[in-house]
């Protein structure tokens, strides 16, 4: 224990179970009393708390268990680890809690559309503190895999197209979860996943391929994870793809090179489930044998549920071929974990704290918050929206009109469909006791069946308005949720086109996982208001929106196409030799357009924002130089609304191509009529920099364009300034 500071104890109990002494010093006293076979069962996770499982918690074979919730539980078979095993170290608990425990609120692509870390947070803290409540101490959250491809189901998981933005919600979600102490019994330990570029699954399949050059990776797919690390996330996930030749569960040169060696990450590393185990079935290994050793060696610390580490792990050391020194290292990671989270203090949970916690007032009126916040309005024709609440007759149409189960959105934890609040119940709560609802389903989500259409339309026909709700189910996006299409499924849009054949207004309500293919109804509808899945207060916050009791602020965090054959389509993208114009000889498509159906950080308002007064100052700055950038944003409308302000750069000339612009400052704020803010960026050597062709992070002398608006393309202000 060379170097750790151990205090003298007068108690008769062992080092490691005392409190006061610093937790190197704890760990390196357990460590010393364990067997390797105890080391290794530290290094295992399994699911769920089958009875299976028992006596492996007895022998102390197993460090981690998860899928297994409720305090009695979770109690239970701790009580197995603490008080049966001959050392005693409890167990850590965890699960996917991904967008809430009981009280879900909107997917993380949702929250992201928020352009605002402090939802982020706090939806994360009130989700800690749910799950914590029951025993839970770790989450698989969040995913902060960057994702350019819609078709992937996951892209409902994350932050969206970029880097700059999902870094930030990335930060936001990991404080959020940890707060300030892991040792706060309302906390839960993050792990950022999947690391790393499982976003780049080539044609957006999930688990497949993926092909990224060093830059793209450095550029694009680590910044997340490094805003994670550096916000103190504990853990981290390794992913299941192969990456450049070298799936990402055995990839030395991400988990150890990078991850420990350049960013000094700490925590421990997680295996995707499994992810060990595929190592096989990729072909980097020959055995379940060679792949523990590719893993452990690679710097994955804990295997979940491959039982790889339990079965091989012990014979590779006393054969010689992974030496002991690894796997204390990984043990060691894991302990101190254990021990920062409190869990030999507190190893139990008390019983009766979640029934004050779960699905608490405050939680849900957060829960409607969150998915307020979340809504993107895509289009407004002649203001339709907010509608009066007085209307005589409103017809509430389609699938997902009075659908619970898919407004919980993929990852639901122990969320309940019977929960949810629907659309059509929302719109009820919301309207005048005078108006008339008439609602019909239309068709289904996913069947062919046409015979509801006439139903629909008939109660459109007759009413003043028609809210027409469509989307996608639960299942549709997530894990192994990939589609081929964009499109509406089923004969949803089929629904959408007859009832705009009525001729009265129709506004739609998208519920869904991913960017759409909506290109007839963008055209044909008067309004679209896209409220993603939006957790369990997702109707009452739909009507809050439509009726005006909240005015829209969300920005798209990924681009929507006009269709799939656009797919990749991201706003950062590069130049090329031949950027699009309408001649042939150019990169385009000659059978589609070359700009999205809505473009990245697009959001309508109730109201309008006038931009003016940038100013860049210094003009001229050196490559550790900072510019500060500001202007002033004016509420010009009448009534009180949030406005995205976002600032983009261009770096003209570069070493390697640069992007046509990129995300490096962004601010939500909220102003009442007439109301003018100043609002500021600071960009430096963390916002300029780039991998150059050596791969190295540099600032490059030349000119920076800067562009600031209310989306990426809708850029109000122009400036620019040098590096020298
Ligand atoms: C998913 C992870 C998840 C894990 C545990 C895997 O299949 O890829 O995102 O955390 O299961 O449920």
């Amino acid at each position: 224990m060379g170097g750790i500071d151990v205090k003298p104890s007068e108690s008769t109990k062992p080092l490691y179970r005392d409190s006061s002494q610093c937790v190197e010093a704890r760990v390196e006293d357990l460590l010393g009393r364990m067997t390797l076979e105890e080391k290794i069962g530290q290094m295992c996770q399994y699911t769920k708390y089958p009875k299976r499982y028992e006596e492996l918690v007895r022998a102390g074979k197993v460090g981690s268990l998860f899928n297994v919730t409720g305090a009695e539980q979770t109690n239970e078979v701790q009580k197995i680890a603490v008080d049966q095993s001959r050392l005693g170290i409890p167990l850590i608990f965890g699960l996917d809690v991904i967008h809430g425990y009981s009280t879900i609120y909107p997917i993380p692509l949702a929250i992201a559309s928020s352009w605002d870390p402090e939802t982020a947070k706090s939806a994360a803290s009130i989700a800690a503190a749910e799950a914590s409540s029951e025993g839970i101490h770790w989450t698989f959250a969040p995913m902060v895999d960057i994702a350019r491809d819609p078709r992937w189901g996951r892209v409902a998981e994350g932050a969206g197209e970029d880097p700059h933005l999902g870094s930030a919600m990335a930060r936001a979600s990991v404080e959020g979860y940890q707060g300030e102490n892991l040792a706060d019994p309302h906390t839960i330990v993050a792990c950022p996943k999947h690391y790393v570029a499982y976003g780049g699954a080539e044609g957006g399949r999930d688990y497949n391929t993926v092909e990224v050059s060093e830059r793209t990776l450095r550029d694009v797919y680590l910044p997340p994870f490094k805003a994670a690390v550096e916000a103190g996330a504990g853990t981290l996930m390794s992913a299941f793809n192969d990456l450049n030749g070298v799936p990402a569960s055995a990839n030395r040169f991400t988990l150890t090179t990078i991850l420990r060696e350049e960013w000094g990450f700490e925590g421990f590393v997680v295996s995707d489930w499994n992810s060990i185990g595929e190592l096989v079935i990729h072909g980097i290994a020959g055995t379940r044998a060679q792949a523990g050793m590719e893993a452990v060696e690679a710097g994955v610390d804990m295997d979940m549920e491959g039982n790889v580490y339990q079965t091989t792990l012990a014979r590779l050391v006393e054969e010689g071929k992974v030496s002991e020194s690894t796997i204390d290292d990984a043990v060691r990671r894991i302990l101190a974990i254990k021990f920062r989270l409190g869990l030999f203090k507190r190893p139990y949970v008390d019983p009766s704290l979640a029934a004050e916690v779960i699905q608490c007032r405050e939680h849900i009126e957060a829960a409607r918050d969150f998915a307020r916040r979340s809504m993107v309005l895509l289009k407004n024709e002649n203001d339709l929206l907010p509608l009066k609440k007085d209307l005589k007759i409103v017809a509430v149409i389609g699938p997902l009109a009075d659908e619970q189960d898919a407004l919980l959105g993929c990852w639901p934890c122990i969320g309940k469909p019977e929960d949810v609040v629907t659309v059509l119940e929302g719109i009820k709560n919301m309207v005048s006791e005078e108006t008339e609802i008439l609602h019909a389903k239309g068709c289904d989500i996913q069947d062919d069946s046409t015979e509801g259409l006439k139903d629909a339309t008939d109660k459109a026909k007759a009413a003043d308005v028609t809210i027409v709700v469509v989307g996608e189910s639960r299942e549709m996006s997530g894990e192994a949720g990939c589609r081929s299409t964009l499109d509406l499924p089923g004969v949803q849009e089929r629904l959408v086109r007859d009832v705009c054949e009525t001729g009265v207004p129709v506004v739609m309500v998208l519920l869904n996982g991913r960017p759409m293919s909506i290109s007839w109804p963008t055209e044909h509808v008067s309004a679209i208001l896209e409220a993603w899945h939006p957790g369990i207060q997702g109707g009452n916050a739909v009507a809050d929106l439509l009726f005006g009791d909240f005015n829209p602020g969300g920005r798209l965090p990924v681009t929507f196409p006009h269709t799939v054959g656009q797919v990749p389509i991201y706003y950062n993208h590069k130049n090329t030799g031949r950027p699009p114009t309408p001649l042939l000889y150019t990169s385009r498509y000659i059978d589609l357009p070359s700009t999205p159906l809505f473009p990245f950080g697009h959001g309508l308002s109730y109201t309008q924002f006038d931009y003016s007064n940038l100013m860049i100052s210094p003009e001229r700055i050196a490559p550790d130089g900072e510019v500060e950038i500001s202007l002033d944003v004016k509420n010009v409308g009448d009534r009180d609304g949030d406005e995205v302000v976002q600032l983009y750069l261009r770096d003209l000339v570069g070493s390697v191509t640069r992007p046509v612009k990129e995300l490096k400052g962004f601010k939500r704020i909220t102003l009442k009529p007439e109301e003018k803010a100043t609002v500021k960026f600071v960009v430096g050597p963390e916002q300029l920099a780039f991998v150059n062709r050596s791969i190295k992070r540099v600032v490059e002398p030349g000119t920076f364009n800067v562009m600031v608006g209310g989306s990426s393309e809708d850029i109000k202000l122009t400036g620019g300034f040098e590096v020298t």
